[in-house]
C-alpha cells in the first residue's frame, strides 16, 4: 500500500523544476539484479493467485497483452511499445515520489511515473513509498483501457487546476478512493481496478470479502469530502458502474464543486451519510479494532 498522493512528507525535492519540464524527474531505468527480478517473481506469483475473479478482468488480459509477466520485472520500453500504440501512455522511471505538480503534468501528459526500485525480502508486505511492483503490476495494466487512460490524463490536468486553486487535499481524496482504492460493478461481480489493492495479497481479498468495511456507491462530492486511512485497510470503498461513468462524472471542471464543498465538515472514513448510495453495509468490526491499535500506538 502507498501513501498516494497529497502527503508531503516523503516526496522528493522539487527544487529547480518548472512546469514544462517532463523530463526533470525522469531517469533511466536501472538494471534490476537477480535477487530484485526473484523479489518480482515471488510478488507476482503472490497476486496471480489471489486476482483472478477479484481483478477486474481487463488487469488480468493487460497483464499478457503489455508484456508484464512474471519472469522479471519489465523492460519499460517493451511495455510502451505496446501501450502507447493502444492509448498513448507510456511509463516513465522515476527515483521516488514527486512532488504534486509535477506528478499532475506527467499524467496530463499521459506519462505514468514509476519507482525506480523494488522491495527488499523484509519488505514484501508492506512498503511505504511506491516501488515498480505496486506502479508497473498495479497501475499500468489498467492504462491500456482508453476510457481509464482518458480519466487519469483529465486527473492529471485537474490536479494542475487544484494546484492553483489551493484544493489538492480535496482532489487527492479522489486520486485514493478510485485509482488506488476503487471498486467496480461487472456484471460478474465486484471487482477490483485500485492499484493499491491490485498490488496487496491481504487487502485484495479484504476489499471484496470482509464484512466491516462499507461498500459505497460512486459519488464525486461525497469522495472529495471524505478522509482516508493511509496506514490500514480502508474502512469504505466506492464502487463505480464503469470507468465510462467515472470519466463522465470527473470530466467537468471541478472548480464550481470546490467552492460549493468550501467549509464544509470532512466525512470520517467508516462514516455513513444521509444520501449515501450503500450497496453493502459494512460491520465495522475490523475498522473498530484497527481504531483501538491505533490508539494504543499513540499513547506509547
Ligand atoms: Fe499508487
Amino acid at each position: 500500500m502507498d501513501k498516494g498522493i497529497g502527503s508531503a512528507e516523503h516526496y522528493t525535492a522539487g527544487e529547480g523544476w518548472t512546469p514544462g519540464n517532463l523530463d526533470f524527474f525522469t531517469v533511466k531505468q536501472k538494471e534490476f539484479t537477480a535477487e530484485e527480478h526473484d523479489i518480482w517473481r515471488t510478488l507476482y506469483r503472490r497476486q496471480l493467485d489471489i486476482l483472478p475473479k477479484r481483478a477486474i478482468s481487463l488487469f488480468m488480459d493487460s497483464l499478457s497483452t503489455l508484456g508484464i509477466s512474471q519472469e522479471k520485472v519489465p523492460d519499460f520500453n517493451d511495455v510502451n511499445n505496446i501501450l502507447m500504440k493502444r492509448t498513448g501512455w507510456q511509463v516513465v522511471a522515476v527515483p521516488g515520489l514527486i512532488p504534486d505538480e509535477p506528478f499532475f503534468e506527467l499524467l496530463a501528459n499521459r506519462r505514468f511515473p514509476s519507482g525506480n526500485f523494488i522491495r527488499t525480502k523484509k519488505q514484501m508486505d508492506y512498503i511505504q513509498e511506491p516501488d515498480v511492483f505496486h506502479d508497473l503490476f498495479g497501475h499500468v495494466p489498467i492504462l491500456a483501457d482508453p476510457l481509464f487512460g482518458d480519466y487519469m490524463e483529465a486527473y492529471g490536468k485537474g490536479g494542475l487546476k487544484a494546484a492553483k486553486l489551493g484544493t489538492i487535499d480535496k482532489l487527492a481524496r479522489l486520486y485514493w478512493y478510485t485509482v488506488e482504492f476503487g471498486l467496480i460493478q461487472e456484471p460478474q461481480g465486484l471487482r477490483i481496478y485500485g492499484a493499491g489493492i491490485l498490488s496487496s495479497p491481504t487487502e485484495s481479498v479484504f476489499c471484496l470479502e470482509d464484512k466491516s468495511p462499507h461498500r459505497i456507491g460512486f459519488d464525486l462530492k461525497r469522495i472529495l469530502q471524505t478522509h482516508y486511512q493511509i496506514d490500514d485497510f480502508q474502512d469504505n470503498y466506492f464502487v463505480i458502474d464503469s470507468f465510462r461513468q467515472l470519466l463522465d462524472e470527473t470530466y467537468a471542471d471541478f472548480t464550481p464543486v470546490y467552492k460549493e464543498l468550501r467549509g464544509a465538515p470532512v466525512i470520517m472514513p467508516g462514516e455513513l451519510r444521509e444520501g449515501d448510495a450503500v450497496l453493502q453495509r459494512g460491520t465495522g468490526v475490523y475498522a473498530a479494532a484497527a481504531a483501538q491499535r491505533r490508539a494504543q500506538r499513540a499513547r506509547k
